[in-house]
């Protein structure tokens, strides 16, 4: 970035730009990424790749700089390593699936790029978010270069085919959410999130809007049709079953258990007793509410995911009425939620015998640490991005005060630990590119409201759905 752009930022800002700048990864020489951290003190492990979730916020602010390169180079490299054959053999990525990360080697001068599918991640876990995060940063492209014809290229509808076929075939359920395994998201070690989780049916609508849009010109009658009965199920589903409040907490708690059949209230046989129905009666707000962790047969994990609740409100998941009671759950219990630092990735921590069972004894893990309970600065510009669309700022402003205060001076870490997340998490590398780039889309939402329209939808009617490619 130049002198002259550089000048509307504050010192803050200024230094996360200048660091945004050293991320930026080159192949054959042109920019195609962000790595994850650049923390020369640590060893690098795989955070010299570029993680497709971390790219995202990099996407957008490049993108409402006008720096478009980047964000187009990325999406077609990452293309590329996509999957375009079934091999049907254990070990090898399914057609359609996107990476999780992937990183330029060079070979004899030669360079070239080696994708992770998950087979030398940490614990071997599938990354399903990265798909959905692709088409999602595919649709803001769009949006910002107003450049239709480049998602309709053969090659990228083809892409938006695979992943769609890959989200929408039929498996061993008949929930309209999306089955996942352990640590598939965001949080990426296991945390007892396998099944339905939130974050995941977040991005997944999101991705289903997205897809929408993008492949209405191309018109495959079976996966638009597909995409179309989804939607509303989909949406209908989360914020029905997910949604809890005291007036909902008051029927779950009274709920009956055993019921067969179609007149079931309890469709899931969920007994209150395997929810914390005293201490969440307590803490829910009379006006706040929010979307639960995750729903499956006897489950309703109450915990609060702030990704997945904030991408709910972002992409009209959740109902107007919903969106607003999430912020003012937040706004409430703001100590809880945000404390010292925006903002907690799960709330609460998984203690004691929960914290073995569910963790697997993971010493990174531990309770008020790293995803079980510990706070990600990269999480603001999704609380900015939902208080835009909410039209509730003030929520924004006071979060980025906090992150302003510290963040520099902490040289960027990656997470913080903490029931209030006063401590710079135990294990957090410094430098972290998301870091540094969810407090700068956060500052940038704020001064530009207009770069929500990058990744918000509006609320789904299969009216406008099949308007002729209209972004
Ligand atoms: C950790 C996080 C994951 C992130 C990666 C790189 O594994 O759990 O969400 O993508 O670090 O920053």
């Amino acid at each position: 970035m130049v002198k002259e752009e550089l000048a509307i930022f504050d010192d803050v800002e200024k230094q996360a730009w200048q660091l945004l700048e050293k991320s930026i990864i080159y192949y054959q020489g042109r920019p195609i990424g962000t790595v994850a951290n650049y923390d020369s003190s640590e060893d690098a492990s795989n955070y010299d790749h570029c993680f497709i979730r971390d790219f995202v916020s990099s996407a957008l602010l490049f993108l409402s700089q006008g720096r478009y390169d980047i964000v187009r180079n990325f999406l077609e490299e990452t293309l590329k390593l996509q999957p375009t054959k079934n091999e049907l053999e254990a070990y090898t990525p399914i057609r359609g699936l996107i990476p999780a990360s992937f990183k330029v080697i060079s070979t004899n001068g030669k360079e070239s790029l080696e994708a992770d599918f998950g087979e030398h991640a940490i614990a071997r876990v599938t990354p399903v978010d990265s798909c959905l995060w692709w088409i999602i940063i595919l649709h803001a492209y769009v949006k910002a270069t107003k450049d239709i014809n480049f998602a309709l290229q053969p090659e990228f509808q083809q892409g938006i085919m695979l992943i769609m076929e890959l989200c929408l075939a039929t498996r061993f359920d008949m929930y309209p959410t999306l089955l996942v395994p352990d640590g598939s998201c965001m949080i990426h070690r296991r945390l007892g999130i396998y099944g339905y989780p939130l974050e995941i049916q977040a991005l997944f609508y999101a991705a289903l809007r997205a897809a929408r849009k993008l492949l209405i010109c191309a018109g495959d009658e079976e996966i638009v049709i597909g995409i179309d009965n989804r939607l509303p199920l989909l949406r209908d589903h989360i914020r029905h079953h997910y949604w809890i409040d005291i007036n909902r907490l008051n029927v779950i708690y009274r709920f009956k258990g055993e019921e067969y059949g179609q007149t079931a209230v309890n469709l899931f046989n969920i007994y209150s007793d395997s929810i914390p129905y005293a201490d969440l009666a307590i803490w829910l707000p009379k006006y706040g509410g929010y979307l639960a962790g995750n729903v499956g047969p006897s489950q309703l994990d109450t915990r609060f995911f702030a990704l997945g609740n904030l991408m709910a409100i972002i992409c009209s998941l959740a109902s107007e009425q919903q969106s607003q009671a999430i912020m003012n759950l937040i706004e409430e219990q703001w100590q809880d939620l945000v404390g010292e630092m925006p903002m907690k990735i799960s709330f609460p921590a998984v203690e004691k015998e929960e914290y073995r069972i569910f963790t697997g004894c993971d010493p990174k893990n531990i309770p008020w640490s790293y995803h079980n309970g510990g706070s990600w600065p990269v999480l603001m510009w999704f609380l900015a991005a939902a208080a835009q669309k909410t039209g509730r700022t003030s929520i924004a402003k006071r979060a980025i005060e906090i992150a302003q205060e510290r963040l520099s001076d902490d040289q960027w870490p990656e997470y913080y630990d903490g029931t209030r997340g006063l401590l710079i998490g135990k294990k957090a590398r410094r430098y972290q590119t998301w870091t540094i780039t969810g407090f700068l889309l956060a500052k940038e939402l704020m001064r530009n409201p207009n770069h929500l329209e990058l990744i918000s939808f509006g609320e789904f009617d299969l009216e406008s759905a099949s308007q002729a490619c209209e972004l």
